[in-house]
């Protein structure tokens, strides 16, 4: 006879609600901080442990630290009265940590910094709470090894999880950018400080939108749960702010950087400067398997409308030659080391003196999604771009910015131009 226990919990309407009755194999509540996500994580696991006894699960945080101040005080805020009666904490500081409950069922409360220890059991659930935490290292793994212990005969298996949303990571490609996320029940629920309004303490959310600021990055993750690309981005301080029309002005210098591709796209990016130093930026070209006559005549077309130079890939050594022999003023770029690269775009967009044709999508594309390369959700790599983002355009313009700056240098003053009608 398993012990009956009632208890009154108003479930929050909206992610908390969905997650907690939801029957999905792999439901995920990612919601802002605050938002309710361990208090229906451990609401989730206690019904189905009234309803299914016997069952096991394993509950994770991100290190074993955490369910002191986590799991264990959660439970007790909701199902406190039961403590001693229907269930108990054992083997507190060990291994083997986990809740017993009177009907047979038990939680093994494992951390995720040890994937290699969540093997060799058999259970019906898992729920990892905060998934997306980093710390000690991306918990990717845990959750492949967790899925393969989900094989306790007899009940139905499930394997949930808890957190804020931290960027593009494993767990936005397994639960939203999977074209099969739907087919094996990869079910999101996503969700906002806001939901939870009303079980915080006054002023919390005032605060953390003083803090964190409405309409940021950071507010848009940490307050409504929503997954942003935030830490990884290469040129983080490019905005929406820094596109325009192509303008009707008189540019004191145009130049075009050239990074040349096979497979991959070549590009012919230009950068036209005015008198007060404002780079403006656009895209001549931007084509994979670029034929020679395509790309000739893309730079002739550049050098009807005032570009002077080309500013090439300098390991292009070859190419650079067969360009001097059609005739196009070409040179090597001063330097293709990644710093080099990165800071011709990020220190005149931090000076706010940088603007992108609205015409180059693909320019604009590759600015706003090109991202490090992340080591499993360790801590960013700032030496190589992920593989999957492009740079073609990135590069060719970093290539016509970096030479840009040399021929107009910092305090430089430009000489006046004087128009004699
Ligand atoms: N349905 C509910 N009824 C009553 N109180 C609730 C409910 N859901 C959450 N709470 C309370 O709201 C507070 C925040 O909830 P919880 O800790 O689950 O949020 P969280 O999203 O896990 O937060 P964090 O981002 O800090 O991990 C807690 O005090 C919790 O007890
Ligand atoms: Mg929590």
């Amino acid at each position: 006879m398993t012990t009956a226990t009632q208890v009154d919990i108003k479930l929050n309407k909206g992610a908390q609600d969905g997650f907690v009755r939801s029957e999905a194999p792999f439901p995920a509540f990612m919601g802002g901080q605050g938002s309710g996500k361990t208090a229906g994580g451990v609401i989730k696991c206690w019904m189905y442990t009234i309803d299914n006894p016997g069952s096991r699960g394993v509950w994770t945080e991100p290190v074993a630290a955490m369910f002191q101040e986590s799991c264990l005080p959660t439970l007790r805020t909701f199902f406190g009265e039961y403590e001693g009666a229907f269930w108990q904490e054992a083997g507190k500081g060990g291994p083997n940590h986990r809740i017993e409950f009177s009907n047979g069922c038990v939680w093994m409360l494992k951390a995720a910094e040890t994937p290699e220890r969540l093997v060799g059991f058999e259970v019906a659930w898992a729920l990892m709470n905060e998934a997306g935490s980093t710390e000690h290292g991306s918990q990717e793994q845990a959750y492949l090894n967790l899925v393969g212990r989900l094989r306790q005969k007899g009940f139905r298996h499930w394997l949930g999880v808890a957190t804020t949303p931290s960027g593009r990571n494993w767990l936005w490609k397994e639960w939203v950018e999977s074209p099969t996320a739907k087919e094996t029940g990869h079910v999101l629920f996503p969700g906002s400080t806001f939901e939870n309004e009303e079980n915080l303490p006054d002023g919390y959310i005032e605060r953390m939108s003083k803090a964190y600021v409405p309409g940021t990055p950071m507010y848009r993750e940490r307050v409504l749960g929503e997954f942003v690309q935030m830490s990884g981005l290469v040129v983080p301080g490019f905005t929406d702010k820094m596109i325009d029309p192509w303008p009707d002005e008189l540019f004191t210098h145009k130049i075009a950087g050239v990074d040349f591709g096979s497979q991959s796209p070549t590009t012919i990016i230009e950068a036209a400067t005015n008198s007060s130093r404002h780079i403006w930026l656009r895209e001549w070209l931007y084509k994979r398997e670029c034929d020679d006559e395509t790309f000739v005549k893309a730079c002739r077309d550049a050098m009807d409308d005032g570009v002077t130079v080309f500013v090439c890939d300098p390991s292009g050594k070859d190419r650079i030659e067969w360009m001097c022999r059609q005739g196009i003023p070409a040179f090597k770029a001063e330097s293709n080391k990644i710093e080099r690269r990165v800071k011709a775009w990020t220190s005149p967009i931090a000076e706010g003196r940088l603007t992108v044709d609205r015409d180059s999508g693909f320019l604009i594309r590759e600015l706003t999604g090109l991202v490090w390369a992340d080591r499993r959700g360790r801590d960013m790599e700032t030496d190589k771009f992920s593989q999957n983002s492009p740079d073609h355009a990135f590069d060719g313009g970093a290539y016509a910015l970096m030479s840009l700056e040399l021929v107009a240098p910092r305090g430089y003053k430009l000489p006046e131009l004087v128009i004699n009608v």
